[in-house]
């Protein structure tokens, strides 16, 4: 079918969709190897954006600008219909996001972004997984720092394994280690969304149920709840503590896991958490962040306090780590997995996941970029699913050949 854009970029206006319109803008151009367009709400801002884009790039004179305002559902139906792929920075999606996933079912247009939102990505997988497949599109949630590199580093781990030993790893964990980053409005904003509905049972529920995003009558497994406390990890011999992400990742890898059919094997175990090395010190570090996230969690759960975290300390919409902090932000993520070999032999393997810029903003707005031009550009190389998918499932190693460009490595050892 031919569509006027390959990506329109949804949002590009806001924090986040701005570095994704300047990654495109800088590593592919305007006009060349891929048709795209900015969308928004306001046309004055788009004007202005494409107007910095183009002191960066002149050809960025010619970038359409495409109006869309999530209160407006015809603004969004027009714009869906005009693209391979709408790529959207528009969040808190639970507030603003539904009508657009709407949207692109209704089209038959693939969909990508950037969301976290656990209990909102549950109610798009019951209203619209069914329609998407039917129209054989892709909505493609956790495009970003969460979940790339816990959906594709364990891909990719997965498919090492079962090269070198002919069977899939029967667990995996994932280990934030060394990382610098930052947080915007935009993910404060979504973050205190979720925990100002945190008494509604249905995303309690969902929040807390560690198979919550596989398919109805598959939400059960042998993971339990996600790690709260601090402690000593034998297989991957590191202090271990809480990791504030590992409630959507999980969750995203343990769909990936179902979509594709239990590639991992139905007994499959997945964890994550954050680590530190071996020693005193790092013990009382690791109590001291996992007592501070439990805090921050419990007082977000409080409507004054969190009013007033929000109005003193926590950035607005549209702010967010300044250049310096992104160019000098990273992360790295060891991967320890275990398994048996075609013998019936115990095999242990490790990979390496990188970003070179900080996870949530310069690394983040690169990965949902390659996603969305993945899916508009490698339609013959993607895996033969649609519906409501996961990074792995919906672009499996067509998304891993594009990653490096986004500045993420991925190595065994
Ligand atoms: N998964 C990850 O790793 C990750 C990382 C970063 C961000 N995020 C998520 O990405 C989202 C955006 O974050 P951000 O910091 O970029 O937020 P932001 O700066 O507040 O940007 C939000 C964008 O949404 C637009 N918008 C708001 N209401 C709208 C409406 N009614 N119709 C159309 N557009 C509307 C804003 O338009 P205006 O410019 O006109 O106000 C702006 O472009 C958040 O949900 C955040 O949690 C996730």
């Amino acid at each position: 079918m031919s569509r006027d854009f390959d990506v329109i970029l949804w949002g590009a206006t806001g924090f986040t969709g701005r570095l994704v319109a300047e990654y495109l803008n800088e590593t592919y151009g305007v006009g060349k190897d891929v048709r795209w367009a900015i969308a928004g709400r306001n046309v004055n801002k788009l004007e202005a954006l494409r107007t910095e884009l183009t002191a960066r790039n002149p050809d960025a004179a010619g970038l359409d600008i495409i109006r869309g305002d999530s209160h407006d559902a015809q603004s969004l139906h027009q714009m869906a219909a005009r693209a391979s792929v709408i790529c959207t920075t528009v969040g808190p999606y639970a507030k603003y996001g539904s009508k657009l996933v709407a949207a692109c079912v209704a089209e038959g247009t693939d969909y990508c972004d950037l969301t976290g939102e656990t209990p909102w990505i549950q109610d798009m997988i019951e209203q619209h997984h069914e329609g998407a497949k039917e129209k054989g599109c892709r909505i493609v949630h956790c495009c970003g720092f969460d979940s790339i590199p816990s959906d594709m580093g364990t891909h990719f781990l997965q498919r090492e394994a079962k090269r070198e030993h002919g069977a899939p790893l029967d667990t995996i964990g994932f280990y934030l280690g060394k990382s610098k980053g930052g947080v915007s409005g935009g993910t404060v904003a979504s973050m205190l969304n979720i925990a100002s509905n945190i008494k509604d049972p249905k995303i309690r529920k969902a929040l807390m149920d560690p198979y919550a995003l596989n398919p109805k009558g598959e939400r059960s497994g042998p993971d339990g709840r996600d790690q709260m406390g601090v402690q000593w990890d034998e297989d991957a011999q590191v202090w271990t503590g809480p990791f504030v992400m590992a409630s959507i990742n999980t969750r995203i890898v343990r769909r990936s896991n179902a979509l594709t059919d239990y590639a991992y094997g139905r007994d499959f175990r997945y964890k994550e958490v954050t680590s530190r090395p071996k020693g005193a010190r790092n013990y009382a570090i690791s109590q001291q962040l996992a007592v501070g996230q439990n805090i921050f969690l419990a007082l977000a759960a409080v409507g004054p306090v969190r009013k007033l975290m929000q109005a003193t300390i926590l950035p607005d919409p549209g702010e967010g780590p300044d250049e310096h902090a992104r160019v000098h932000g990273y992360f790295n993520i060891r991967f320890v997995g275990q398994g048996k070999d075609r013998s019936g032999n115990p095999v242990k393997m490790e990979a390496r996941v990188s970003g070179d810029r900080d996870p949530g903003y310069g690394s983040t707005s690169k990965m949902l970029a390659e996603s969305a031009l993945c899916l508009a550009l490698d339609k013959d190389k993607l895996p033969e699913q649609a519906g409501v998918l996961t990074p792995a499932s919906a672009m499996g190693d067509a998304l891993l050949d594009r990653l490096p460009t986004a500045g993420l490595s991925f190595s065994l050892g």
